[in-house]
C-alpha cells in the first residue's frame, strides 16, 4: 500500500535499536526523509547508510541525549520541520517504587513524560501551518496493566497519555495527528534486560524465563521490531488523518479485556 508519504520528514527519537529502529525502517521504506537519533554515533552512522541503500532516501543521525535540551535543540537543527515526529526514549531502570528516591523520580518523568511533551512543543507550530503533521508516542502495555518495578515508566507515561488527550483535539482540525501506541512485549535489547534481571532474581535459567513469557502471550510469541514499525508508518499515513487520541495496544492478547 503507498501510504502517502514519500518526501515527508520524520524525526524518529531513540531509533538507533529496537522499537524506534522499526519505525525508522518503515517510514524510510514509505519514502520518507528519516533523521535518527541515539547516543552511539558509530551505530547510528552505520544504519543510517542501511536504511539510506536499502530504501533510496536520505538519512541523517544526530548522537544525542533526547532527554537534553541541548540534545532536542540538535535534532530540531538537523529536522527543522518535521512532518512526522516519533517520541521514543529509553525506560527508566526496573526497581521497586520503594527504592526510587527523588532525583531517580524526576528522572522517569523527564524520560517519559517532560521529553515528549517538549518535542511536541516545539514541532507542533510548523505542523498545524503546514496543515499536516503525525505524531506516535512510543509509551507501553504498562500504561493500562501494572508491570512489576514499571511504575515510574507506567505512571509518567499515563500522564503523557492524559497530557496528549488535550492536545492532540486541539490541533485536530489542522490535519495534526496524536496517537500513542503501547508495545507489549517485543524482542528488543530492553525486553531482554528484563528476562535477565528477572532471571537474576528467581534463579531460573535465561531461557526458561523466555519461554515462560512467551506462553502468556495469547500468539505465543514476542513482538518484532518490524511489525511494530509498519503500525507507526500507518498512523503516520495519508490514510489515518480521521485517527487521533488512541492508545493501539500491540501486545498479541496480552492484556485480558474486551475493551
Ligand atoms: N520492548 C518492549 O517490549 C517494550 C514494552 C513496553 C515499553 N517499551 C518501551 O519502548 C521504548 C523502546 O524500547 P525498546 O525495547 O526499543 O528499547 P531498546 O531496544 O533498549 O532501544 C532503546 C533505544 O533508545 C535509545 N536511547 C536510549 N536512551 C536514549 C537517550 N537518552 N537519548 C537518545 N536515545 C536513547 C537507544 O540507543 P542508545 O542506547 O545507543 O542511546 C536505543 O536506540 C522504551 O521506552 C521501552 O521502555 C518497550
Amino acid at each position: 500500500m503507498d501510504l502517502g508519504l514519500k518526501g515527508k520528514k520524520a524525526l524518529v527519537c531513540a531509533s538507533s535499536r529496537g522499537l524506534g529502529k522499526g519505525c525508522a525502517d518503515a517510514l524510510a521504506e514509505a519514502g520518507c526523509t528519516v533523521t535518527l537519533n541515539g547516543r552511539d554515533a558509530a551505530v547510528l552512522a552505520e544504519l543510517a547508510g542501511a536504511l539510506s541503500e536499502k530504501h533510496g532516501v536520505d538519512v541523517n543521525f544526530v548522537a544525542a541525549d533526547v532527554s537534553s535540551p541541548e540534545g532536542q535543540q540538535a535534532l530540531l537543527d538537523a529536522c527543522p520541520s518535521p512532518d512526522i515526529l516519533v517520541n521514543n526514549n529509553g525506560g527508566p531502570p526496573r526497581r521497586d517504587y520503594s527504592e526510587l528516591d527523588r532525583p531517580a523520580i524526576l528522572d522517569g518523568v523527564v524520560q517519559n513524560m517532560v521529553t515528549p511533551i517538549e518535542l511536541t512543543k516545539a514541532v507542533l507550530p510548523g505542523m498545524t501551518e503546514r496543515g499536516f503533521g503525525r505524531i506516535v508516542n512510543i509509551t507501553s502495555m504498562s500504561v493500562r496493566m501494572p508491570i512489576e518495578g514499571l511504575d515510574l515508566s507506567s505512571g509518567a507515561r499515563a500522564g503523557l497519555t492524559a497530557f496528549m488527550a488535550g492536545v492532540c483535539r486541539q490541533v485536530a482540525p489542522h490535519g495534526v495527528t496524536i496517537n500513542n501506541i503501547l508495545p507489549g512485549k517485543f524482542d528488543t535489547d530492553r525486553l531482554k534486560a528484563g528476562f535477565e534481571r528477572t532471571a537474576s532474581l528467581s534463579g531460573q535459567s535465561l531461557e526458561t524465563v523466555r519461554t515462560d513469557a512467551a506462553k502468556e502471550i495469547p500468539a505465543g510469541r514476542f513482538g518484532t521490531p518490524e511489525e511494530f514499525g509498519q503500525t507507526c508508518a500507518f498512523l503516520c499515513s495519508a490514510h489515518a488523518g480521521y485517527i487521533t487520541g488512541q492508545n493501539i495496544l500491540l501486545d498479541g492478547g496480552l492484556y485480558p479485556a474486551a475493551f
